[in-house]
This record gives C-alpha cells, sequence and structure tokens, in this order.
C-alpha cells in the first residue's frame, strides 16, 4: 500500500474546491482526475486541509468538500464511490431499512420523554470548556476522547454486557470511542448512532494552544450521544439488534474517523442497518425544527426519521435540505452503502455561524439545550425503534407504558 509520506496526504476533492484553495496555499501536486472531471484526487501537505476548510466556509460552503485518505488506493477506491454516489446521491442503500417499523411506543416514549436539558446542557458545556480545542492532531484532542471513554465508561459500569473502547487509527492520533449495547435477538444487525468529538478553528494545524470550543460542532452531537447512552443504560433497556454510539475521531480534517470505521466494517462484512449522525443539534436558525439532510443519505431511513417525528414530538416542524457535498461523518457509510441519515439543526445556511471560530460557545447557543432536546428525542426513539424487531417489546416487568397514539394494543 503506497501510505502517503509523513507530513503529507491524499485529499479527494471538488476541482472548484481545489481552484479556490490554490489561490491561497499553491502547495499541491494534482495526482489524477476524475472521470466527471469534477472531482479530483491530489497529494498535499497536510496542513493544506486548514486552508480548504476555511475556504469551504468563507465561501459558504456549497462549493464542495473534501475526505482524506491515508493511501493512494484508499483515495482511488473514494474517487469511484464518489463518482457513482453523484450521479445518483439519493439512491436507497438498503432493503433492510424497509423491516424499520414504529411500533415500541412503551421504550421509545420511555427513553425520549426522560432527555435532560440540564445533562445536556452540561455535557456540552464541558466538552467545550475543559479543553482548550480537541483538534485531532492536538495532545487536547487526545484527552478530549479519553474524557468521553471515562463518561461512557462510568454510564455502562453496571451494565456487564455493555463495552467501551478507545478506538486507534491509522491516520490520526486521536482515538474514536465506541459504546456497544450487544442485541439479544439479531446481534449481527447493527445499529449506530454517530457524532464528531473533534473541533478546529482556522489556523488550528499550527497552534496547539488554539481556542476551538465547537459548543455546537459538535459537542452538542456528543451531549446528545451521552444523553441517549444514559437513558438507555439506567433504564435496563435491551436492544434486539446490537447499538453501537461513536463519537468519531478527525471529522474536521476530511471525515478520517468515520471513514477509516466504516471500511473498517465493510472489509469485515458487517451489517450495518441504520446510521444517524448527530452534528450541529443546538442552533435554532430556520423556521423548521429540524432539517434532515437528503444528500449522501438513504432516503427510506430518512422516511423512518420523519415517521418517528410524527409519532413521538408530533409537535415540532420539519423540512428536508442539501449539504450539496459530503459534509459529515454520514457520508463514508452512504458511500460505503451503509444506509445513513443526517438530522440538521437549521437549513443550510441558516445554521450557526460561529462554527470553527473561538465564538461556537454555549453562550451563542443561549446557554440553551433546548434545540439539542429535540434531537435527542429523535435519537432516543430512534434507538428504541431501529434496536427493537418484534413489535410492542414489554419492560421487564411485563407492562406496557406506552403512551404514544400511533400504538395499539395486542389484540390476542
Ligand atoms: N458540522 C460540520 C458540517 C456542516 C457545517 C454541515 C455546516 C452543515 C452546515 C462539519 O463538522 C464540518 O465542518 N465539515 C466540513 C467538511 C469535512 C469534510 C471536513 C465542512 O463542512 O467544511
Ligand atoms: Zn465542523
Amino acid at each position: 500500500m503506497a501510505a502517503a509520506p509523513a507530513g503529507e496526504v491524499w485529499l479527494t476533492l471538488d476541482a472548484d474546491l481545489l481552484a479556490r484553495a490554490l489561490r491561497e496555499a499553491p502547495l499541491l501536486q494534482p495526482l489524477e482526475a476524475g472521470e466527471t472531471g469534477e472531482i479530483l484526487l491530489v497529494r498535499a501537505p497536510v496542513s493544506f486541509v486548514d486552508t480548504l476548510a476555511a475556504v469551504v466556509h468563507r465561501e459558504l460552503g456549497r462549493c464542495g468538500g473534501f475526505v482524506a485518505h491515508a493511501s493512494l488506493e484508499a483515495g482511488r477506491v473514494q474517487l469511484e464511490r464518489l463518482e457513482q454516489t453523484r450521479a445518483a446521491p439519493r439512491e436507497e442503500r438498503s432493503e433492510g431499512v424497509a423491516a424499520f417499523t414504529v411500533d415500541q411506543p412503551g421504550w421509545a416514549a420511555l427513553l425520549a420523554d426522560g432527555v435532560s436539558e440540564s445533562e445536556l446542557l452540561a455535557t456540552m458545556t464541558t466538552v467545550s470548556t475543559s479543553f482548550v480545542n480537541r483538534y485531532h492532531a492536538h495532545p487536547s484532542g487526545s484527552a478530549a476522547a479519553t474524557w468521553i471513554f471515562d463518561r461512557w465508561s462510568a454510564l455502562a459500569a453496571g451494565r456487564p454486557e455493555a463495552v467501551v473502547e478507545l478506538l486507534e487509527h491509522a491516520d490520526t492520533p486521536q482515538p474514536s470511542v465506541r459504546l456497544t449495547i450487544p442485541g439479544t435477538r439479531f446481534p449481527e444487525q447493527i445499529v449506530l448512532l454517530g457524532g464528531h468529538q473533534d473541533s478546529t478553528v482556522s489556523g488550528c494545524f499550527f497552534d496547539p494552544g488554539c481556542v476551538a470550543p465547537g459548543a455546537d460542532d459538535d459537542a452538542s452531537g456528543i451531549a446528545t450521544l451521552t444523553e441517549v447512552a444514559r437513558l438507555a443504560l439506567a433504564s435496563g433497556f435491551q436492544p434486539q439488534r446490537t447499538v453501537q454510539l461513536v463519537a468519531y475521531a478527525a471529522e474536521e480534517v476530511g471525515l478520517i474517523g468515520s471513514s477509516e470505521l466504516a471500511e473498517a466494517y465493510l472489509d469485515a462484512g458487517a451489517e450495518v442497518v441504520g446510521v444517524l449522525q448527530v452534528d450541529m443539534t443546538g442552533y435554532p436558525g430556520s423556521a423548521e425544527d429540524i432539517v434532515l439532510i437528503s444528500d449522501y443519505t438513504d432516503s427510506a431511513l430518512n422516511d423512518f426519521l420523519v415517521g418517528l417525528l410524527e409519532t413521538y414530538q408530533p409537535g415540532l416542524t420539519w423540512t428536508t435540505d442539501e449539504c450539496g457535498y459530503a459534509c459529515s461523518d454520514h457520508a463514508p457509510w452512504h458511500l460505503r452503502g451503509y444506509p445513513a441519515a443526517f438530522a440538521f439543526e437549521a437549513r443550510f445556511g441558516q445554521h450557526n455561524p460561529e462554527i470553527h471560530s473561538a465564538d461556537d460557545t454555549v453562550a451563542t447557543l443561549d446557554d440553551s439545550a433546548a434545540h439539542a432536546a429535540k434531537f435527542t428525542r429523535l435519537a432516543a426513539a430512534f434507538l428504541a425503534e431501529a434496536a427493537l424487531v418484534d413489535p410492542g417489546v414489554l419492560f421487564a416487568d411485563g407492562f406496557e407504558r406506552g403512551t404514544a397514539s400511533a400504538w395499539s394494543p395486542p389484540t390476542d
């Protein structure tokens, strides 16, 4: 395998983005052009990632994303996948999603109703203030991973079957963190919820002391995952499919953690039946409460999310929008054929204007987790409904405590 020399990286990116970035940093050798001429594979100094991130955001983000690769071969494979996906970005990924039904009012309502705004705000505050930044290559980035590992381990302490791991990566020193609750009936089927733990601001690559609180992007997603873990583990919820929660490493520098993980799952033949991404849930920038991102996601899984919203949070409004590029960790799963969805805080362009700056703090979110709580209730309902197969699974005491109107009791 042609690994990238130290200090260099292979990148797949849009031709337009490359053209814009080249105006600021010329140190790049184009290596290979994609078939359509729209996506390029290039070799660049690692610091070029910083330039790209700055250009993407300054120029409104519509010009395209980029993905970093550890080897030339990995870049070539990605190039092929990106081109196929651009031809059919909304293609359905899996027949398996069709098996998802909204028929667990007991567990879904119990977990969703348990969501605590003060817990969410506490996690967002701690994650965004305890480390000067969570940049993947700086010591504080690894310290943040350790904090998440310790927190999730504490939540899992009373559940011996639950496993919390630090997952090392080839292309970043920051490990991802994964909590697994094995399924009782179909352990080979995996329901995965994720968000990214790293943060960035322009220039962070050169400065380990850069101030990058990343409260919305994406301490909010980490808070959602932590709250879902707390509720699922404390309630005695036992998934029939395997549930995994992942705090991804190194998203901000080209989706590195999620790409390596999705690739490893694919190599292992893992059966991932649904992936939900939570990245930026704190800032209510649009008239609608929840925006389902419709590109690089699975349309059947998005329909399932709509069913969950209409059943468990009927007072909320929702709409769809596009990122226009592979903008977060759902994309690597989608690109490998796994059904993924991304529930986002606002319409694209109406999202938090402070992301990737020192002002991405909880103060910008009015010190409130009210918006994040809507996404956390959605994530909790997703976990219950996607991970339970038999309709109307009862509590351990044999009672169904469901309140949702969509549910009707068994007739026999
Ligand atoms: N949270 C953002 C993604 C995002 C930003 C989605 C604004 C929708 C609106 C994510 O952390 C991020 O910054 N992604 C990068 C791309 C990635 C491939 C490095 C981006 O959007 O520039
Ligand atoms: Zn970001």
